[in-house]
C-alpha cells in the first residue's frame, strides 16, 4: 500500500464488482437506445472503463474538462468548461460521469450547460458521493458508494495531481495535506 494513505476505503475487487453492477442497471434502464457517455477528466477515467465495459448498448464516448477555480481539497461555484464535447451532441442520451459528488456544484453546473445544448437527456452516474457535504441539490441517478467524510485517492482521484493511478480508494492521511 502507498506510504501517504492511512486506510483502504474500498479495495479494487468490491470497486469493480460494484462498477459492473451499475453498468447492468444501465444497460436495462437504457434498453433499445444508443448512449453518449461523457467522462470529467481526469478523475473520471479509470470509472469510465471500467463501467463503459460493463454496458452492453451501442455506446460513444466523449471527454469534457472543467475548472473551478479551488484550491487544496476543495472546489468552489465558480465552474467553466474548459475542454469541450469533440461532437455535436444534440438529441443525443448523454450520460455524465464523475470521480466523486462532494458539495455537488461541479456536476450541477455540468449538467445546465447540456441541458442547454438540446440533449435528448442527461443524466449523472458517479463512482462515489459523499452524501453529507452537499451544498447543492444534487442527487446522482447511478451512485457506486456512498462515502464519509474523509478526503479519499485512487482510481482516478487525485490530491495535487497525484494518487490517480492507485487501484484502489484510499483515505490520504491528513498531514499529506495539512488539515
Ligand atoms: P464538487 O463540485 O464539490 O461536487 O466537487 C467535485 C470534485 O471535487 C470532484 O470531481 C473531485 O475532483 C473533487 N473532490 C471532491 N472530494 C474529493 C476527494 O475526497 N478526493 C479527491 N477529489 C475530490
Ligand atoms: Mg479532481
Amino acid at each position: 500500500m502507498n506510504n501517504n494513505i492511512r486506510e483502504v476505503l474500498i479495495a479494487e475487487e468490491p470497486l469493480k464488482k460494484r462498477i459492473k453492477e451499475m453498468g447492468a442497471e444501465i444497460t436495462k434502464d437504457y434498453a433499445g437506445k444508443e448512449l453518449l457517455v461523457i467522462g470529467i477528466l481526469k478523475g473520471a477515467v479509470y470509472f469510465m472503463t471500467e463501467l463503459t465495459q460493463a454496458i452492453d448498448l451501442p455506446t460513444q464516448i466523449d471527454f469534457i474538462r472543467v475548472s473551478s477555480y479551488g484550491s487544496g481539497t476543495n472546489s468552489s461555484g465558480n465552474v467553466k468548461i474548459s475542454f469541450d464535447t469533440t461532437k455535436n451532441i444534440a438529441g443525443k442520451d448523454v450520460l455524465l460521469l464523475d470521480d466523486i459528488v462532494d458539495t455537488g456544484q461541479t456536476l450541477n453546473a455540468v449538467r445546465e450547460f447540456f441541458i442547454a445544448r438540446n440533449v435528448n437527456s442527461v443524466k449523472i452516474a458517479t463512482m462515489l458521493d459523499k452524501k453529507e457535504r452537499r451544498l447543492v441539490k444534487m442527487l446522482p441517478d447511478y451512485s457506486g458508494f456512498i462515502i464519509p467524510d474523509e478526503f479519499v485517492v485512487g482510481f482516478g482521484l487525485d490530491y495535487d495531481e497525484e494518487y490517480r493511478t492507485l487501484p484502489y480508494i484510499g483515505i490520504l492521511k491528513q498531514e499529506v495535506y495539512g488539515k
